[in-house]
């Protein structure tokens, strides 16, 4: 049905796009949220977590259950950058809220989710495929209780055979589990950094959204604290157009390509190739309405107090 809201497990390490990400899925209200859980990534998943419920409660979010990972990588760990500052929000001081970290552990949280709903669920990943990796493995069946996994990752940018593309940070963080969950048979949906570098709010978008709200003014100091260099002129929105990806397909260019994990020496990791031209396991997308993502943007924003 049209208006039937999608079940959802949403995977982060609430960093500053994750917050974007958080707004406009909870604000688009096509979701029904079973479960979001903290993994690998930006911060730890403790903090990540916290940050999480601060993001929540600034918007006014319904409960919903958030369970934090365990913060290992699935094979090997690797450094991490503070992109998103030391907090994971830059050093913002949230208002105290009552919201509460759920005890279980997040690959078993999503496992207890997965196996409880007599419906597929559609698991959104914002972040290293930590979790995930080690969930597929500890519980191969649930992978026919997952609808499809649509998870930010990856660069589109084609480079010459045998050079690197750009190591994106949600592969490079943990490549293995990316292998893992490659080659696992669940139906893969990738959304590329492209996106969020094409589709960034700039500084006037950031200013517009601190004098929108209470909300906004939060929103606009934790905004400033971001620090891909990608983007000079404001903030990407990675982690947003994944969310988008899911509520509006219809403002991306969608096609089937390959994706696989190479790795290389330089940076001791791995990254995600693509491949357009090589038998499709994925599909990704290689445009977006920068208009239509703003709207929905800004749509949500103005839903928060
Ligand atoms: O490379 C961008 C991705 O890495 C985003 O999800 C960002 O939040 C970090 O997790
Ligand atoms: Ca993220």
């Amino acid at each position: 049905m049209k208006n039937k809201k999608i079940k959802l497990i949403l995977n982060c390490d609430t960093g500053i796009d994750d917050a974007v990400a958080l707004l406009l899925a909870v604000k688009s209200e096509k979701f029904d949220i079973k479960l979001i859980t903290t993994d690998v990534g930006n911060v730890d998943p403790k903090k990540a977590a916290k940050n999480t419920n601060n993001i929540l409660e600034l918007i006014d979010a319904p409960n919903i259950r958030v369970c934090q990972g365990n913060g290992k990588c699935f094979k090997k760990e690797r450094a991490r950058a503070a992109v998103h500052g030391n907090g994971g929000l830059g050093e913002y001081e949230f208002e105290p809220n009552d919201r509460v970290v759920d005890g279980t552990d997040a690959v078993e949280a999503m496992y207890e989710t997965l196996n409880a709903s007599d419906e597929k669920i559609t698991i959104l990943s914002l972040s290293p495929l930590s979790n995930l990796a080690k969930l597929i493995t500890k519980y191969p069946t649930v992978v026919s209780k997952i609808e499809k996994l649509v998870f930010m990752a990856g660069s589109t940018e084609q480079v010459p055979n045998g050079e690197m593309p750009y190591p994106e940070f949600n592969v490079s963080c943990d490549p293995e589990a990316a292998e893992a969950i490659f080659s696992s048979g669940i139906k893969l949906e990738v959304v590329p950094m492209e996106m969020g570098h094409t589709a960034y709010l700039d500084w006037q978008d950031v200013f517009n959204t601190k004098i929108q709200n209470y909300a906004g003014s939060v929103l606009e100091v934790v905004f400033r604290s971001y620090k891909d260099r990608h983007v000079k002129n404001g903030i990407a929105t990675h982690d947003g157009c994944a969310v988008a990806y899911l509520t509006n397909p219809e403002i991306f260019k969608i096609e089937p390509v390959n994706i696989a994990v190479q790795y290389f020496e330089s940076i001791k990791s791995g990254v995600m190739v693509m491949d357009f031209n090589a038998e499709p396991n994925a599909i990704t997308c290689t445009e977006i309405d920068i208009k239509k993502f703003k709207k929905l943007y800004y749509n949500a924003l103005k839903k928060c107090k």
